[in-house]
């Protein structure tokens, strides 16, 4: 996953409902962090999630994660500390 053109390279704390999720990762998306089609004009496509219930998720936004859409900790942010 690529760094979105205007994320910070922190992970993003959001609590969402349950339901299908996609993540953008082209950063031409103006409904950031997630996906609202504008790849379709070229790069990369939206990372598909899906939760069983409401949570709190962390989004990475700095690229280096290998468990993506979500933060791995490879950012330096400890969020399982937060
Ligand atoms: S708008 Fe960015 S991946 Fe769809
Ligand atoms: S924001 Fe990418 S690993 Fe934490």
């Amino acid at each position: 996953m690529s760094n979105a053109d205007t994320d910070t390279g922190m992970p993003i704390r959001l609590t969402l409902d349950a339901g299908i999720y996609y993540r953008c990762c082209c950063g031409k998306s103006v409904n950031l962090p997630f996906c609202d089609g504008a790849h379709q004009s070229g790069g990369q496509l939206p990372i598909r999630f899906e939760l069983k219930e409401r949570q709190q998720v962390y989004l990475c936004c700095c690229g280096k994660t290998t468990k993506a859409p979500y933060c791995d900790e490879s950012c330096g942010v400890l969020v399982s500390k937060l």
